[in-house]
């Protein structure tokens, strides 16, 4: 049987891509840099079958209906593959050719958490893409290239490990928009310790806050910015300096917030318990503990601190009623094929 299993981390973004320089070829205006997530990783199997089907298992391995976009947007991203891998393949293949393909992917995260399962889900099934159609050449910078064409560009990031620099590039052609690995996992003991206070999908999609993002009066000035927060960011993850990355890593994310709320379609991603917990991390950190935010597209915060320090951090969540869930996340190992199959 003709069939590959792959395994592929979410990611955290420290700078944030957040708007297209090109939607088609997903291409953003400026680089971006990020942290692999040890708990948050999704595993995919790639089976060459009669037909196309695409089944999703929770963490706990039970059948889930998957949701007519995803549905839409995996096979979208299969025929991108089957095109690369025809006779002379270059392009989308055009729906039927190739051979059909069975996925099968299991999120490690519970599902409907409203963790982010995009990035990892899109790595993993490049990897087991390439695999299953006998796509050569494919190394990591190639991989981290098909996994942004898939339309979730922050699944480039998926692909290396550790920490991670998706590069924006500069040809029309996507050619040189890649990630790669700045340090490895084990470079610095940082925890993301996400907590978790929603769990509705979220009401406006990140595809929508990408095409609006360059309406707000505020794109601008953030994009003169980034040069030089990317370089402190870099610098800062170099020296291992959380009291440097810190604030920009808070000022990333209120960006980030206050760009989609002042777009011309405005979006609110923070909720009144996303308030909570961020006033909880400024009072921690007046405690003394070394504890900053981030956040996403969503209500969901990321609580960035030591290793160490994250026992403390928990303590101080469990505090609050409106956090349902917490999962801690060291840096991880990037996409890579394994053994053990999903079907
Ligand atoms: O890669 P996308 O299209 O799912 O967008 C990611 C958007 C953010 O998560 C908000 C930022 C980022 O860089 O991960």
């Amino acid at each position: 049987m003709n069939r590959a299993t792959a395994i592929a981390p979410a990611n955290i973004a420290f700078t944030k891509f957040w708007g297209w320089r090109d939607e088609a070829l997903t291409l953003p205006f400026h680089d971006t840099v990020s942290m692999t997530l040890s708990a948050c990783t999704t595993r995919t199997t790639v089976i060459e079958s009669g037909g196309d089907e695409i089944v999703l298992l929770d963490a706990s391995g039970r059948e889930r209906p998957a949701g007519e976009s995803f549905r839409r947007r995996v096979s979208a991203h299969l025929d991108f593959l089957r095109g690369l891998a025809s006779p002379g393949g270059g392009g989308a293949a055009p729906v039927g050719r190739g051979p059909g393909l069975r996925v099968v992917t299991r999120n490690a995260m519970p599902m409907g958490t409203g963790i982010a399962s995009s990035a990892s889900g899109f790595a993993a099934l490049t990897v087991a893409g390439c695999a299953v159609l006998g796509i050569g050449n494919v190394d990591e910078r190639t991989l981290s290239i098909l996994a942004r064409r898939s339309g979730s560009g922050s699944a480039s990031r998926s692909i290396p490990g550790g920490f991670v620099r998706w590069h924006a590039g500069a040809r029309a052609d996507g050619a040189d928009s890649f990630s790669e690995s700045l340090h490895a996992p084990d470079h610095w003991a940082l925890a993301d310790t996400i907590a978790v206070v929603a769990t509705e999908p979220k009401q406006v999609a990140s595809r929508e806050g990408h095409r609006a993002a360059p309406t707000s009066p505020l794109f601008a000035a953030r994009l003169a910015a980034m040069e030089g927060r990317n370089r402190r960011v870099i610098a800062a993850l170099a020296a291992r300096d959380l009291d440097a990355l810190g604030p920009l890593l808070e000022i990333e994310a209120l960006e980030l917030h206050r760009i989609a709320e002042t777009s011309a379609e405005p979006a609110r991603y923070r909720n009144a318990a996303t308030d909570l917990v961020l006033e909880r991390v400024a009072r921690l950190r007046e405690e003394g503990v070394g504890v900053w935010f981030t956040l996403d597209a969503g209500p969901n915060v990321h609580l960035m601190s030591l290793a160490d320090d994250v026992p403390r951090i928990e303590r101080a969540l469990h505090g609050i009623a409106a956090v349902v869930a917490v999962h801690v996340n060291l840096a991880a190992p990037g996409a890579r094929l394994v053994e053990d199959h999903l079907a």
